[in-house]
């Protein structure tokens, strides 16, 4: 598995905890930036990037995080094809692959702390999607894009 990782500023201290921890589990990451938590930039450049990387498959998923995890989520979210959940408990990070196959995961971490976040970060990349139902509803969000990109 290849994870995809961005961030803004705000999300920078969080996106480093997270890439330690993939590394830690032997997962590939690539980081698509920024670089510092000091310097302010726009959420959506990364959003952006993260999500080009998945839906041209140079990586498998992408984690985003910035200071709520809400701004970057729905810059990627605007690339089509992308599905990215913003998560702040376990649960929801199960069934964000369990029944929506979200392909990208947001963190805010100025609303998380770090052993939540991580615990997040490993329920999401240790859940597969169920398919059958949840296939349909995926594929109806799917055909809503499509009608509106037309
Ligand atoms: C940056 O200050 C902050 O607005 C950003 O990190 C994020 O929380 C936006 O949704």
């Amino acid at each position: 598995m290849k994870i995809g990782l961005g961030c803004d500023h705000g999300g920078y201290n969080l996106k480093l905890e997270i890439m330690r921890y993939l590394e830690s589990k032997n997962i590939e990451v690539v980081d698509y930036g920024t670089n510092n938590a000091e310097e302010s930039v726009d959420y959506p450049i990364f959003g952006e990037k993260v999500a080009d990387a998945v839906i041209s498959k140079d990586v498998d998923y992408g984690i985003v995080c910035c200071g709520t995890g809400i701004g970057i989520s729905l810059a990627a979210n605007k690339v089509p094809g992308i599905r990215c959940a913003v998560v702040s408990d376990v649960f929801s990070a199960k069934m964000s692959k369990a029944h929506n196959n979200a392909n990208m995961l947001s963190l805010g971490e100025r609303v998380l702390g770090r052993g939540l976040a991580l615990e997040i970060v490993d329920a999401w990349i240790n859940t597969d999607f169920e398919g059958d139902r949840h296939s349909r509803r995926v594929n109806m969000i799917t055909d809503i894009e499509d009608k509106h990109n037309k």
